[in-house]
C-alpha cells in the first residue's frame, strides 16, 4: 500500500475510494458484466465521478476513468491531483482493476506524471497507490509536440 512519493491524505484517499465504489453501481455493462467506478479529484478539491458505459458496437464503450475525465474537462477543469478506480465482475467485485492503456494516456494529457496519483482499490482498506509515471513510464505528452 505504501508509496513514499505520494502525499495524499488518508482521509482523501478514503473519500475517493468511497466515491469510486459508489460510481460502480451506475455502470452500464450489459455485455461484459464488469463494473468499474472512478472518482477524479481536481486541484480545487472537487470530485468528478465516472462509470463505464458499454455499447452494442463494442469499441464505442467508454471506460470509467475517461468518463470522469471527460465530465471534468468539459466543465472547464484542467488541473487534477488523483483518481480512484474500483472495478470487477458483478459477482466478484473484489479484484484490483487497473486503468487500461488508453485511459493512462488520456490522463497523461491533463495530469503531471510525477505528481498525479492513481489509487486502484478493492475496498476503502485495501488498495494500491501509484504515480502516473509508474503506470505509464517514459510517456508521450503535450510537451513532446513542442
Ligand atoms: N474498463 C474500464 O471502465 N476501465 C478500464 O480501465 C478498463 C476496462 C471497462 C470497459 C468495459 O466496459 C469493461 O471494463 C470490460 O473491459
Amino acid at each position: 500500500m505504501g508509496n513514499n512519493k505520494i502525499t495524499l491524505s488518508g482521509e482523501l484517499i478514503t473519500t475517493l475510494i468511497g466515491e469510486a465504489l459508489s460510481m460502480r453501481t451506475r455502470s452500464y455493462i450489459p455485455y461484459s458484466g464488469f463494473a468499474v467506478g472512478a472518482a477524479l479529484l481536481t486541484d480545487s478539491g472537487k470530485i468528478y465521478g465516472g462509470c463505464n458505459i458499454e455499447n452494442a458496437a463494442y469499441p464505442a464503450t467508454i471506460c470509467a476513468e475517461r468518463t470522469a475525465m471527460v465530465k471534468a474537462v468539459s466543465e472547464g477543469e484542467r488541473g487534477f491531483r488523483a483518481i480512484a478506480i474500483a472495478g470487477g465482475r458483478e459477482a466478484d467485485p473484489e479484484g484490483y482493476s487497473y486503468p487500461c492503456g488508453t485511459c493512462r494516456q488520456f490522463m497523461r494529457e491533463f495530469c503531471d506524471s510525477e505528481t498525479f496519483v492513481v489509487i486502484v482499490a478493492r475496498s476503502r482498506e485495501d488498495y494500491k497507490i501509484f504515480t502516473l509515471e509508474e503506470l505509464l513510464p517514459s510517456s508521450f505528452g503535450p510537451e513532446s509536440l513542442v
